[in-house]
């Protein structure tokens, strides 16, 4: 090849590489601020709306459809009558909570087919966002640099304190402060919040949750993974308890659903409330987190999983007790194990090191060594000065408190010490916590964890009670649970209420202490309360110092960089474009599937991957109307948004402000998206709104609930009987 010929290729290449990379941004943006630092890029992408389209205070905008829903997911107006589109695994503990073994809603699905027959869920609420206020230098006002730490939070707290109760005097609004960058900045999010809020409709879990924990966090995907809820206000439009008298919320502003489909290339926006991000973790931290908390939680649940996989397999009773408690364990578990695998493609640990290093040259020069100057040699020291504190610390939380016996004995002690608990508090309490128990399958718990902290925690951690019964039974983990629960009152609902009949209130606290099971919850509780959480305390007090002290010099050195807060359950947006990728050498992923892929899953021998009659029937049939395109019935999508755990049930929005999908998970190979994002390989995965349409009215029927909805068609115009 000629010199000319090369250089042709090479210029080729590059077009088609620059032509293939992808255009996911990473960051998850605060809705106020998107005018300055992200309209531009948005519409750059696609977008034909402006930022305050999106976020305005004064004006209904697009944040007037989205709440949180119940604070760990999102939901999303999509009607004018309080309609609510979530996830199904989002639904999903109030779907459980309404069924039994003779009224499974779990496996039947459910839908209203009118107001009358929706299911109030008592607890459940959603919150809309009023308004959001830079409130930094209110916050900050009397903090000085040589503070302690421990001073600037009192401050910072009462100050707090008061700047909410200004906001909310008067109304009926909450008012929450927040960090950000590790307390260089704070915000205030006003809130209005809404309690009675009714189950609408649940597909059945072949549908909801069709791939089961096989599919979970995988591309290609098929679930149907949406549910419908409905707000219902005082008959004044404003929150109420709830009661018959509500109506349904006249929402400021609802999502209309398009019809018309995604194209690689569409501009897409996520609209929710992503949990926890740590992007500006330290090498030290990712370092950690790879080869020690990551494996040690994993290890902890794999353990848990294959009690509770048996106990399920055994029994139906069991099956619905703990389907809920299964799906929790069982996501993050496979979540950490695509972390941590994702981190080490990216060779993460070495590229933040690399980010350390610069930095620590910049600040070690130009007269900033006074300030900056020993941030990453004390960021080594405290990470690798506490090793056996942090087992003990993630041990005891992943293992222990977690165990259902352990929340019991949480809330009798509470109830033994809270004036304030009645009775009827606690009883309200057991009926539900007993509800989702079975006696044997937790003393094999108990058992396992048991032996597991033994295992990994040293010494000083170990209660000496547990140390000395465990001695008593010959070191044998069965042995001492068969004792615990059979010397116990609290491991059954029967013996747990005859008990506190025959103890008065004031009498219970000192009765339990000597419960053998919850007084070695107790002891574990001190071990935590008194010997672990003060150290770690310590430990994280200085990290959060080092860490605000290291964001505001990365901001001071990359000032042209455009920085993104960390998530924390506070609104935000993230945006990107429909796309697929390349999970490995080789392999290219379409950005869609359809139900097709649906019927080469299906398997009636495995509950995870059974399809319902109507479905293959329909499928059998064509029978889309008009939600199918070119006679094929979509079912997810992937993008390239930015998002994390509490951004499902997010809605996916196209360049004009319709839903076009539900976000509900990300694909495998980006799940290290909390800690590094890879525009390559993160991708959100959601499930088409078509396909939400489809089912519940094809499949449902229940086409009286799209009426409600607001349809168009960017592809073709809806016909007019679409809902019959
Ligand atoms: N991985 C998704 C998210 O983090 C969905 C989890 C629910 N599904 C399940 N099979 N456990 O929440
Ligand atoms: N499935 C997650 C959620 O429940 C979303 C994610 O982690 O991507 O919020």
């Amino acid at each position: 090849m000629n010199r000319l010929a090369s250089k042709g290729l090479l210029l080729f290449l590059l077009i088609v590489l620059s032509f293939q990379s992808s255009h996911a941004v990473e960051g998850m943006w605060l809705p106020h601020l998107l005018s300055n630092l992200n309209e531009k890029e948005m519409q750059d992408l696609g977008m034909k709306l402006t930022a305050k389209d999106i976020y305005d205070i004064n004006e209904s905008s697009l944040k007037d459809a989205i709440v949180s829903f119940g604070g760990f997911c999102t939901g999303e107006l999509i009607s004018p009558e309080g309609l609510i589109l979530t996830n199904h695994h989002c639904g999903y503990g109030q779907i459980q909570y309404h069924s039994s073994v003779e009224n499974d809603l779990l496996t039947d699905g459910f839908w209203a087919m009118s107001r009358e027959e929706e299911l109030h869920n008592p607890g459940l609420f959603v919150s809309f966002i009023v308004r959001i206020e830079d409130v930094t230098d209110q916050v900050l006002e009397g903090v000085t640099p040589g503070m302690s730490e421990e001073d600037r939070a009192t401050l910072i707290k009462d100050k707090t304190r008061a700047i909410t109760g200004q906001a909310t005097e008067g109304t009926h609004y909450e008012a929450r402060i927040k960090p950000f960058y590790y307390g260089n900045e704070y915000y205030m999010f006003v809130t209005e919040t809404y309690r009675d809020v009714r189950l609408v409709g649940a597909p059945p879990s072949s549908i909801g949750k069709f791939g089961g924990d096989t599919d979970n966090w995988m591309w290609p995907r098929h679930t149907g993974d949406f549910s419908l809820f409905r707000v219902y206000s005082g008959p004044d439009g404003k929150p109420a308890e709830y009661s018959e008298d509500n109506i349904p919320l006249k929402p400021r502003h609802f999502l209309p659903v398009n019809l018309g489909g995604v194209e690689p290339g569409d501009f897409t926006m996520v609209f929710g409330f992503p949990g926890t991000t740590e992007q500006y973790l330290t090498s030290h931290a990712v370092e950690q987190l790879t080869s020690e908390i990551n494996p040690t939680r994993i290890n902890i649940r794999q353990v848990k999983l294959d009690i509770l996989d048996e106990a399920m397999a055994n029994s139906d009773e069991n099956r619905i007790k703990y389907a809920s408690k299964y799906a929790g364990i069982a996501n993050y578990w496979k979540k950490w194990i695509g972390e941590n695998k994702g981190l080490e493609r990216l060779n993460a640990t070495r590229k933040k090191r690399e980010e350390e290093e610069a930095f620590d040259e910049w600040a070690n020069s130009g007269g900033r060594s006074g300030k900056y100057g020993n941030v990453i040699t004390r960021f080594a020291e405290i990470y690798d000065g506490e090793n056996e504190l942090n087992m003990a610390y993630n041990t005891i939380r992943e293992a222990i408190l977690r165990l259902d016996i352990a929340a019991l004995s949480r809330r009798l002690d509470q109830y033994a010490s809270d004036e304030s608990m009645s009775r009827e508090d606690i009883e309200a309490y057991i009926d539900r916590f007993y509800k989702d128990y079975d006696v044997a399958t937790e003393q094999k718990l108990t058992a396992a964890m048991l032996a597991k902290y033994r295992e990994n925690v040293v010494g000083q951690f170990q209660p000496t009670t547990f140390t000395e019964l465990l001695n008593e039974k010959d070191g044998d983990y069965e042995k001492l649970t068969a004792y615990l629960f059979n010397e116990s009152v609290i491991d059954e609902k029967e013996e747990l209420l005859a008990f506190l009949d025959k103890n008065k209130k004031k009498r219970v606290g000192k009765k339990l202490r000597k419960d053998p099971l919850f007084s070695l919850y107790r002891d574990f509780a001190y071990i935590y309360n008194e010997k672990i959480q003060p150290r770690k305390r310590t430990t994280d007090a200085e990290l959060d110092e080092l860490y605000r002290t290291y964001m505001a010099g990365l901001r001071e050195m990359q000032e042209d960089r455009r920085f993104y807060p960390d998530a924390n359950g506070t609104l935000r947006v993230a945006y990107g474009q429909v796309e697929g990728y390349e999970p490995a050498d080789g392999v290219e992923y379409l950005h869609y599937t359809t139900l097709e892929g649906i019927m080469d899953k299906e398997d009636p021998d495995n509950a995870e991957f059974v399809v319902p009659a109507k479905l293959r029937e329909l499928y059998l049939k064509k029978e889309y109307g008009p939600y199918g395109q070119d006679g094929m019935m979509p079912v997810c999508f992937t993008a390239s948004n930015h998002t994390t755990g509490g951004n499902s049930g997010s809605p996916v929005i196209d360049a004009e402000g319709r839903l076009i999908g539900i976000n509900f998970d990300r694909a495998w190979q980006g799940t290290m998206s909390d800690i590094m994002f890879d525009p390559e390989m993160c991708r959100n995965i959601s499930v088409d709104a078509r396909y939400i349409l489809f089912i519940i009215d094809k499949f449902a029927g229940a086409g009286h609930l799209i009426k409600e909805m607001s349809l168009v068609n960017t592809g073709s115009p809806v016909p007019a009987d679409s809902a019959e």
